[in-house]
């Protein structure tokens, strides 16, 4: 869920919309959201040591810290064709993803493949992908990347009335995430002629970690989209030698510092080409008041494809 909280600074000539993010803790699909601002061209300069950059508010360990990151480099204008709020949607799953498949920085937890944004567009046609989780944030981008980079099949579990949804994000198959896992196993395999070259869970849950190690071939790569099973991650990909690594996808650390600068150049004009796109969002009426709510319907998992977002301006 995003806590998108519009609010004009002054800074020299240039006002930013800030959108400030809400990062849940021990909720189903927890997950940070981003900024991406209407405005005008940001050719001022902020630093990390501006004001923007502050921890707003402790709670349980539910509701819990938020961060603004608006660093200069983090910037980009949106597109007119995009609502502030569609565009809040791609910032961090997006990121997340790109990090994870694409960073070439050295110290970044990446599989360092060719970034489609440079010459690596459908560089990996010929290579199978298995994303567990397509419906989630970060499966949706997850397929968005693969497409962008030629992988084919792209197989996904999902609820299957999200399957039109996945089919426009990118996946070639969807697959019933209900089934059992040898099931699904079995239909990876019939569809891709054998296991998959890479499995991205976004789930990372005991039960989907097991299937898409289970799905990935011996020797290939596997990706999960945050860290705390290492464990299980660990007994499960070593005897198959698979390489595998965590998404992290946070902007601001220093390790992934700078790492995606040349994406964050060209995303207008992937989101302009509609290769790079908004998932499907449902804002929620009363600000901060509808928070509650709508953590229950995660935790109740009765949110289906979709990103919450609430404008805590509106608060009565
Ligand atoms: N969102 C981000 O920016 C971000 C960034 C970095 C890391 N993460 C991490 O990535 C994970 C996913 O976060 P999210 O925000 O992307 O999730 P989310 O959108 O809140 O996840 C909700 C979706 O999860 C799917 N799902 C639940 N259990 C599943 C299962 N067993 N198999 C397949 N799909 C299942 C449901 O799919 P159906 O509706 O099809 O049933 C539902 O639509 C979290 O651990 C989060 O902390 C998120």
């Amino acid at each position: 869920m995003l806590l998108g909280l519009p609010r004009e600074i002054e800074c020299k000539s240039f006002r930013v919309m800030l959108m400030r993010n809400l990062l849940k803790r021990k909720c189903p699909g927890s997950s940070r959201g981003g900024a991406m601002s209407r405005g005008a061209h940001f050719t001022g300069r902020f630093n990390s040591t501006s004001p923007f950059r502050r921890t707003l508010c402790r709670r349980s360990d539910c509701l819990a810290i938020t961060e603004n990151m608006l660093l200069i480099q983090h910037c980009r204008k949106l597109p007119d064709r995009l609502s502030f709020e569609e565009g809040v949607t791609i910032f961090s799953p997006m990121s997340t993803v790109a990090f994870s498949l694409y960073s070439q920085k050295p110290e970044t937890e990446s599989l360092r493949m060719s970034p489609p944004w440079e010459d690596g567009r459908g560089k990996y046609a010929g290579k199978s992908i298995f994303i567990s989780g397509g419906a989630t944030q970060v499966g949706q981008f997850a397929l968005q990347w693969a497409r962008l980079s030629g992988f084919g099949p792209i197989i996904t579990t999902a609820s299957l009335h999200n399957t039109e949804l996945l089919k426009s994000q990118g996946a070639t198959h969807v697959l019933d995430r209900k089934l059992p896992q040898d099931t699904i196993v079995e239909q990876v395999k019939a569809i891709a002629g054998d296991l998959v070259d890479l499995s991205y869970d976004t789930v990372v849950e005991d039960d989907t970690i097991a299937l898409t190690a289970a799905a990935v071939k011996p020797g290939g790569q596997l990706v999960v989209s945050i860290h705390g099973k290492e464990e299980l991650v660990t007994k499960l990909t070593k005897p198959k030698g698979i390489q595998w690594m965590i998404g992290r996808g946070l902007q601001s650390t220093e390790q992934n510092k700078g790492a995606l600068s040349g994406l964050l150049r060209k995303l207008p004009g992937l989101i302009e080409e509609g290769v790079i796109k908004p998932t499907p969002h449902e804002v929620l009426k009363g600000g901060l008041r509808a928070v509650p709510a709508g953590l229950e319907r995660l935790r109740n998992n009765q949110v289906s494809g979709l990103r919450l977002i609430v404008h805590p301006h509106e608060t009565q």
